[in-house]
């Protein structure tokens, strides 16, 4: 499996004070930046901007993983990759040519991904999987915040290692959507590698973000009960 990484949400930060919370989240060692990109159309909602990725580059250096919530894709990947994303994810339901989407990403020089709604089975991965670079799991609907987890996914992801395993393929499997204390480390047993940290985890608001990373690195690194025992 790759290396465990986490991503943090930066659709959960405080605007109001983005570069403390940025320069918070490098201290704290956390390894990505999720940034979520919603068109209004494919979800029911609107969130970051390319714009606001230009202003975060010019504070931290962590690498962006770009998830466009988008329909049809295809159309902006250049234009992200331009402002610094060093993953393009997209969704496999907005797009009618993945596998072009995918070479286009990977030709433009940045890494490819996909996305998966929870009722999207992992069947229509079957053909592109040599194209992907890292397979994210949605585990609650996309569009917002605050979530419940949707049960099915932890499987879904246990799955997905099992078939990157037998096709010999060592991907990256990132779980996106009330990636919480309790259920992180039920998330990593089944086989994912990088968490996406939002308003469940890194960004909760009842502590700061560095105590909210410390508890999840602590987490994740015991036995996948020891977050319910150390529920508060
Ligand atoms: C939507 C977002 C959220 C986000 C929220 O696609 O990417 O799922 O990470 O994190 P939680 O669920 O912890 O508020
Ligand atoms: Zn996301």
């Amino acid at each position: 499996m790759p290396p465990l990484r986490l991503s943090a949400s930066l659709a959960c930060a405080d605007w109001l004070h983005l570069e403390r919370d940025l320069r918070a989240i490098a201290e704290a060692g956390v390894e990505m930046l999720h940034i979520d990109i919603m068109d209004g159309a494919f979800v029911p909602n609107f969130a970051l901007n390319l714009d606001m990725m230009r202003a975060v580059r010019r504070v931290c250096t962590l690498p962006m993983d770009v998830h466009l919530m988008v329909e049809a894709p295809e159309r902006y990947v250049a234009r992200f990759i331009e402002a610094g994303a060093a993953y393009v994810i997209v969704h496999q339901e907005a797009t009618r040519h993945l596998q072009r989407t995918l070479a286009e990403i990977r030709a433009l020089g940045a890494r490819a991904g996909v996305a998966l709604n929870p009722a999207t089975p992992l069947c229509t991965l079957e053909y592109i999987l040599e194209d992907l670079d890292l397979l994210l799991i949605m585990t609650v609907n996309p569009g917002f915040t605050g979530q419940k987890l949707v049960p099915a996914t932890l499987r879904k992801v246990a799955e997905a290692r099992a078939m990157l395993q037998a096709r010999g393929l060592d991907l990256d499997i990132e779980v996106d959507g009330n990636v919480s204390f309790e259920a992180a480390p039920r998330m990593i047993q089944a086989g994912a590698n990088i968490l996406v940290g939002g308003t469940s985890s890194l960004f909760w608001p009842g502590a700061s973000i560095s105590e909210n990373a410390a508890r999840l690195r602590k987490a994740i690194q015991t036995d996948p009960h020891a977050g319910e025992m150390d529920k508060t």
